[in-house]
């Protein structure tokens, strides 16, 4: 039995339906305040398959503690927290709180219990600002605001947990971009109020709920001048966490943690495409055109930044496998059947 904290999110309801169809018993801890028990609903039609569902808030650690008893879970994959960038400019206690303090209640619930295997999702904005790309796992790092800066501080709090007791297998996934959705069309990302990332904007465009998307800048170093990403297909990275639980539990077996420390890795493909690249391959798949117009640079926004995923590769036997194409395909197919998400 697999607890995912967050498992009704975007990346936890995905990362549910892989569990599920790779054999894996799952129960679901969110306290949906940025989702809706209608993915998990879908995440059983898809698989066929029951899962379980605590509703619960992380920052509760007698209700992970009973969590972690009922479902008798052997390792948490931890998607729970907040991740709007500019929300926690804005909220910054908000967001340490939920995160940070959220992720400390749930180690502890996992001490006390005896739980000590935990797949966490970072980001790559743990980086920050590119000294050298394609950004490897032993770049500087340096977020620029608060939501990357808890997640580096939870990163640290694991690092210092495992030093102190070697029984813990933690792996760290640094995730690019992660866009798209299950190739059902059942699922996908349903982002509340105006979309802040570029994929799910653009696909609101093409449906015809906006109007049209706002590049950020198109004065930017790169080959057209607007900002280079490394985006990841949702179900390569869900398959990532699979990967992940694989090579903590084969670190176990062989009573050695080759890893010396957490496994850290990057989960991207590797390729860098830019804001106009997103919108001509949306463009095709959607068979609709996506006006553009060109608005000032995104305070905070980074040129250009894409994953060297190697290590992910070399430790972990993970490498992404699906394209630009099939990252927007999949995404207008949930989007122009489920045009207003979970509610259509
Ligand atoms: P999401 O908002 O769709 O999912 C997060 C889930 O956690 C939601 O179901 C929400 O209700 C739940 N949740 C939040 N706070 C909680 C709490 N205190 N207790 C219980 N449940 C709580 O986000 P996502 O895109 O699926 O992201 C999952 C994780 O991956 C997050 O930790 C996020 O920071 C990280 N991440 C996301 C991206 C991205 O671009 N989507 C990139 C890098 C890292
Ligand atoms: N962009 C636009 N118009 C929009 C939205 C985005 O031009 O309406 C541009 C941005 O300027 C940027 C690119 O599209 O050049 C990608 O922007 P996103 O907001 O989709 O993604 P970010 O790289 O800014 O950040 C996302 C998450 C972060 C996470 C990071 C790496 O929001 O939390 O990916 O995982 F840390």
């Amino acid at each position: 039995m697999i607890l995912v904290t967050g498992g009704a999110g975007y990346i936890g309801s995905h990362t549910c339906v892989e569990l599920l169809n790779a054999g894996f018993n799952v129960t679901v801890f969110d306290n949906f305040c940025n989702s809706n028990p209608e993915a998990l609903a879908r995440v059983e039609q898809i698989t066929g398959k029951k899962l379980e569902l605590i509703q619960g808030d992380c920052r509760d650690r007698a209700a992970l503690v009973a969590a972690l008893k009922q479902s008798q879970a052997i390792a948490v994959i931890h998607f729970a927290g907040l991740k709007a960038v500019g929300e926690s400019v804005e909220q910054p206690l908000w967001y340490y709180d939920n995160n940070v303090v959220g992720t400390l209640r749930l180690l502890e619930a996992m001490q006390e219990c005896s739980v000590k295997t935990l797949v966490f999702s970072s980001s790559a904005t743990v980086y920050g600002d590119p000294v050298q790309l394609p950004l490897t796992e032993n770049h500087p790092l340096s977020p620029t605001s608060p939501y990357g800066r808890s997640k580096l501080m939870i990163e640290e709090i694991l690092r210092d947990l495992q030093h102190s007791d070697h029984s813990f297998r933690i792996s760290i996934l640094r995730y690019f971009n992660p866009v798209g959705a299950h190739p059902s069309g059942l699922i996908g990302e349903d982002p509340q109020g105006v979309p802040n990332n570029l994929m799910p904007f653009v696909a609101q465009v093409a449906v015809g709920r906006r109007e049209a998307l706002n590049v950020w800048g198109n004065d930017y170093p790169t080959p057209d001048g607007t900002g280079v990403r490394d985006y990841i297909h949702v179900v390569d990275l869900a398959l990532g966490h699979l990967k992940a639980l694989e090579a903590l539990k084969a670190s176990q077996d062989a009573q050695a943690n080759k890893y010396a420390g957490c496994l850290t890795v990057n989960l991207g493909t590797g390729r860098g495409y830019s804001v106009l690249d997103v919108v001509h391959a949306y463009e095709q798949a959607s068979k609709r055109s996506i006006p553009c117009q060109i608005a000032p640079r995104r305070s905070g926004d980074i040129a250009c930044f894409y994953a060297d995923p190697g290590r992910a590769f070399e430790l972990m036997g993970w490498q992404a496998k699906l394209g630009l194409e099939e990252m927007c395909a999949s995404s207008w197919h949930w989007q122009s059947t489920n045009p207003k998400g979970y509610q259509s």
